[in-house]
């Protein structure tokens, strides 16, 4: 497309150069070859762009009532093989059975995305900390604990957010990130009647 609009002006000049009572018809030309570029990018934006779904409110309204928090399901309950969800009984169908169980298509294609990052977070404890601690949910029930919203080291009673900040290298951002997954898997083991 780049190509094409760089050498229009060119072949413009050439042929008004040329044909100088042509004048007029080329530029009318480009005009209307112009013109339909705009109006197919603009027509292809506005198709190729997804209606924004918020997936945690549909799930909260659609979905919690039988199944409980998503983040929980996704972790505890779906697989990601090859970058694709699978669930316990439906592995290879697990999207069309989304979009078949209380859900229009693009709604189901949000709460897959969701599903799909939050069971990613499970394989990054699993990635990156598993080899040393196994389960992050048996990690947190072995060896920490919960006050006042706050995970502490039941061992040494150091709180786990100072602790990760200076544990194998995290970033802020990965302290962030693990110090929220852990808590809420805190809050399952010793605050259950909160989450369910
Ligand atoms: C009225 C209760 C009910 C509601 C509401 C409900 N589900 Fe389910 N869901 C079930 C039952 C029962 C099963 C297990 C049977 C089956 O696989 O069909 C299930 C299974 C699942 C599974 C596991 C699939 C597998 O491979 O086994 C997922 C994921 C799921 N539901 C997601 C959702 C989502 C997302 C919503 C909201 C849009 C939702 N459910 C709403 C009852 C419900
Ligand atoms: C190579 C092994 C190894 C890996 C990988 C590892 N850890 Fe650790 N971790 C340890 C050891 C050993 C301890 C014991 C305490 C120490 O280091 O002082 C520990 C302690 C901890 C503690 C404190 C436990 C307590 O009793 O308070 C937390 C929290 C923790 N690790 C989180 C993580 C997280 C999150 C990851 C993944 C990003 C991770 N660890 C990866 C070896 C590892």
């Amino acid at each position: 497309m780049n190509f094409v609009q760089e050498a229009l002006p060119d072949l413009y000049l050439k042929l008004s150069f040329k044909y100088k009572l042509l004048q007029k018809v080329p530029s009318l030309i480009l005009m209307i070859f112009l013109i339909s570029i705009a109006f197919t990018t603009k027509a292809s934006a506005t198709e190729t762009k997804p209606v924004p779904y918020n997936a945690e409110k549909i799930w909260d309204k659609t979905c919690f009532t039988c199944h409980g928090d998503s983040s929980d399901i996704a972790r505890n309950h779906l697989k990601v093989v090859d970058g694709e969800l699978q669930g316990p009984m439906h592995k290879e169908t697990f999207r069309n059975f989304l979009t078949n169980h209380y859900l229009s298509k693009s709604k189901a294609d949000a709460i897959y995305s969701m599903l799909l990052t939050q069971a990613n977070n499970k394989t990054r404890f699993e990635q990156e900390c598993s080899s040393c601690h196994k389960s992050a949910k048996e990690f947190v029930y072995n060896k920490l604990d919960l006050n006042r919203g706050d995970l502490y080291s039941k061992e040494t009673t150091t709180p786990t957010y100072n602790f990760l900040e200076t544990h194998r290298d995290l970033s802020k951002e990965d302290v962030v990130f693990f110090m929220k997954q852990l808590t809420v898997i805190g809050y399952e083991i010793y605050l259950p009647g909160l989450t369910e």
